[in-house]
């Protein structure tokens, strides 16, 4: 090896770097975990468990006084590591609330967590950060009382400094208190986001305290402002230069390119105090974040005293325009993008509401495949991965605060807080949200009752300007006229509006909304199972819905319905769906409780009607616990609406879905309507070979093609799918054998031990030639060998109430889903096992790593 040359490679190389400006943190360089401090650290495991109050059976246990103490005898909590949702387990209770899922969420849980700190953090702020804790919590450290944080879904910060004692055992202590907490959904109960410990110096980057926009783009240079609000928790006055340096950021959270410096800036901070140092960049040529190319950027900030680092913060960000016109839709980068959303709770199924990293990245996958490019975080401040989703795979994201302001829904709902906490909440979801690109639109709420009360909006309106002049507002009306009528919706940057669109023109043509964009906050509401048909004018059988897609209740209608409205009113925005998912609870029309009379509440005249049909539900006690809204079910398989969307949303990628299912015995000769979802404009239909004619889609009008005269013989019905003249995509069902076999198939090969990545593995009941058949319901056991253990099982049956967590369950229409999981430490293959009595046993293998 000639040493002298490679030195003068080397020297070469970082004349280059220098002379080029071009500075790249190495390819190793360590990922960036989130936004915030540097030193921050996950602070999910060790925790100890204990429920008190209402408890899973319905009994209660008189909570103990003391439950904070250092000195409590802890020994008989159950271990666990966060995310935790304490009512998962369930089990499912008939005489619960179908609204909120029918399982035992109501209870006082205690959470402890016994750590040591090192002697060295002596003289260090010391943090802990709650995602999210399910509700009104309360937090202790060594028995001193720290704080409280009651709404739910926000995520918030404890000062654990005063009360730490470094270089010892310390016992940190959170109560959470979900019988004074009420919901119109499964809320889910515990501490179901992640918690990190966060050490900085005294002297650091406050909490969420960068806010970085971007206020002139053009295609050669974007420039970057960043406001950096420099926090003093130290007794002196101190004097520090504030640097920040913007890098490109990589998929898998790595800086990588060093695209500017910005220029220094010097503060002086009084001790206890905060101060806001300001600086502008240009970024030449900058990777503008869309939706198709996601790029990011990340600020790396630091402060320093003396010349020496003290405090290191990272803010990941993007590049790009919005623009929301009255006439001309919405704007990114200058491009029309029309929104085709969908509105989603939080819970994660059989998961409930403990957040899991893989199993949102799976939802956001398959709404991606659909053509969805934008979230409604309905009715609540999402998990803050969800944001980071949305940055990394190109969604807009509708960021809403709350479902109710002074007047509840429930008697314990939002409306308890609102006085005291919605401008401390509202705050929250802006400061630590307002740095993602992905968030375009905030949401002050959702059909609250105070939808007509002009002041109110225009106060929460301000409170969100304040904090981020550079988003627009928007609410969700169920009431839009009366909104629009009362003045309130004026306030409002864009105009939300839930399901009623009738008046529509008229609104427009008002001038104090002519200018007005006008989104479909939430939209169809309609309701199907997956894999059930109906025939004869009846969607409703068994606590199912048939999946013809058009059930829908009265404020709803079918997707075909609101493509419609969509085409009649072009300057719209878009839509979001009424929901991506199934979620738990709500199980309209089957929800036995006042939720179905709620959503008639603008149209009183049929308040005595809807309470007479409300008590024949009642007495019949209804089963239904999960919803029948998803375009998805509960288990993520999607339902026939999936290519109804997917056709109008991605009108390039050929998409040809054929329904019903061809196993209808009984119906030897009957008509039986078959219906096609395409991106094509016209398609010819043949039964068993024979052509059964050709159908033309007329544009703005049909949004699928329909064959009613099609009569039942078993055999193969498949559909040929044309575009402009020419084949497009084509599509077949046909008539299984009996059921033989079980198929197994993982969403993944590999998991990784370290963020609980998780494995999904979908179970088809098949015939001996492998096609799954239709009206299976056989019982299924999983098993697994090696690194790994069953987390929970699903089949999408919204009336199920197996326990989530049990290895045995019956397919639904063909289909069951296992969630497996690494376990603790392990690494190796995992070996999956479905077996069923008479069938072929079915198994399938991947590796954790
Ligand atoms: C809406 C409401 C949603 C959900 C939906 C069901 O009115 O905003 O939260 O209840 O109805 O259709």
């Amino acid at each position: 090896m000639n040493y002298q040359r490679s030195l003068l490679g080397c020297i070469l190389l970082i004349l280059l770097f220098v002379t080029t400006g071009y500075n790249y943190v190495s390819a190793q360089s360590r990922p960036i975990k989130r936004m915030g401090a540097a030193n921050t650290v996950s602070f999910d495991d060790g925790w100890l468990f204990a429920r008190y109050g209402l408890q899973a059976d319905g009994s209660k246990i008189e909570e103990p006084a003391g439950l904070e103490t250092t000195s409590l005898n802890d020994g008989t909590w159950q271990p666990l590591t966060l995310p935790h949702d304490w009512a998962i387990t369930g089990p499912f209770r008939i005489e619960l609330d179908g609204a909120t899922g029918k399982l035992p969420w109501k209870g006082i849980g205690w959470y402890r967590k016994h750590f040591v700190v090192p002697a060295t953090d002596a003289g260090k702020q010391i943090f802990v950060d709650f995602d999210g804790a399910m509700a009104n919590a309360k937090i202790w450290l060594n028995g001193k009382y720290v704080g409280t944080w009651p709404y739910g879904y926000t995520s918030f910060r404890m000062d654990l400094t005063p009360f730490i004692q470094p270089g010892k055992e310390n016992v940190l202590a959170v109560r959470l208190d979900t019988e004074n907490w009420d919901s119109r959904w499964y809320p889910g109960a515990g501490i179901y986001r992640h918690v990190w410990l966060v050490k900085t110096n005294p002297v650091h980057v406050d909490h969420w305290g960068t806010f970085i926009t971007t206020p002139q783009i053009t295609d050669k240079s974007a420039l970057v402002n960043i406001a950096v609000t420099v926090r003093n928790q130290s007794e002196k006055a101190i004097t520090a230069n504030v640097l920040t340096t913007l890098f490109e950021l990589d998929a898998t959270n790595r800086p990588t390119k060093k695209v500017a410096v910005m220029k220094e800036t010097v503060v002086e901070v009084n001790g206890s105090e905060n101060k806001m140092a300001e600086s502008q960049v240009n970024v030449a040529n900058p990777k503008l974040w869309n939706i198709e190319t996601p790029n990011r950027y990340v600020a790396q900030t630091t402060i320093s005293i003396n010349g020496k680092i003290i405090d290191t913060y990272h803010t990941p960000f993007g590049i790009r325009t919005l623009e929301f016109t009255a006439r001309n839709g919405f704007l990114l980068n200058g491009k029309r993008v029309e929104i085709k959303g969908t509105c989603n709770h939080h819970d994660l199924g059989a998961l409930g509401a403990a957040f899991n990293l893989s199993a949102l990245t799976r939802q956001l996958k398959m709404l991606k495949e659909m053509g969805c490019n934008s979230l409604r975080t309905s009715h609540n401040p999402p998990a803050p991965e969800l944001l980071e989703l949305a940055d990394k795979m190109g969604f807009l994201v509708w960021d809403e605060a709350f479902d109710a302001w002074k007047t509840g829904k429930r008697k314990n709902d939002y409306n308890k807080l609102f006085d005291h906490w919605h401008e401390k909440d509202l705050t929250a979801l802006v400061h630590r949200d307002r740095n993602h690109p992905s968030v375009f639109i905030w949401s002050i709420g959702n059909e609250v009752n105070e939808q007509q009360n002009v002041e109110l909006t225009k106060h929460l309106v301000d409170i969100v300007h304040r904090e981020d002049p550079t988003r627009p507002v928007s609410n969700g009306y169920n009431d839009p006229n009366g909104g629009r009528k009362s003045g309130a919706a004026v306030a409002l940057d864009i105009m939300g509006v839930n399901y009623f669109f009738g008046q529509q023109a008229k609104w427009d043509a008002d001038p104090r909304y002519t200018n007005k964009p006008t989104i479909g906050s939430e939209t169809s509401s309609c309701v199907t199972s997956r894999g059930e048909y109906f025939f004869g004018n009846n969607d409703y059988q068994n606590w199912q819905i048939s999946s013809y897609d058009y059930a829908k209740p009265g404020w709803g209608c079918s997707p075909d319905e609101q493509f419609k409205t969509n085409a009649t009113y072009p300057h719209l925005l878009g839509e979001y769906v009424w929901t991506g998912f199934d979620y738990l609870g709500e199980p309209t029309p089957y929800n036995s409780d006042e939720t179905n009379l709620l959503n008639f509440r603008t149209d009183s005249s049929k308040k005595e009607e809807l309470e007479k049909q409300l008590e024949l539900l009642r007495q019949k006690n209804p089963p239904s616990r999960s919803s029948y809204f998803g375009i998805i079910d509960l288990a993520g398989f999607p339902k026939d609406r999936f290519y109804s969307y997917q056709s109008q949303w991605r009108p390039d990628f050929p998409v040809a879905h054929i329904f019903p299912h061809w196993n209808w015995p009984e119906r030897m000769d009957s008509f039986t309507p078959v219906h096609v979802y395409t991106s094509g404009d016209e398609a010819e239909l043949f039964l068993n070979g024979k052509s059964l004619g050709r159908k033309t889609k007329e544009a703005g009008k049909d949004f699928r093609l329909i064959w009613d005269d099609v009569k039942y013989t078993p055999g193969e019905l498949k559909v040929i799918c044309y575009k402009s003249g020419k084949q497009w995509a084509t599509d077949k069902v046909k008539t299984t054998g009996e059921m033989a076999k079980l198929a197994l198939s993982a969403n993944r090969s590999v998991i990784h031990s370290q963020d609980n990545e998780l494995c999904f593995i979908t179970v088809k009941v098949t015939d001996t030639e492998g096609l799954m058949v239709p009206r299976s319901h056989p019982v299924i056991h999983f098993s697994v060998e090696g690194a790994g253990e069953i987390m929970a099982t699903d089949n999408g049956d919204a009336t199920s109430f197996v326990p989530f967590q049990s290895h045995d369950r019956p397919a639904f229409n063909g289909m069951a889903l296992v969630i497996v999981k690494a376990k603790k430490g392990a690494k190796g293959p995992i070996t999956i096992k479905a077996e069923s009595k008479g069938l072929t046993t079915g198994t399938t293998k991947i590796q954790v790593q």
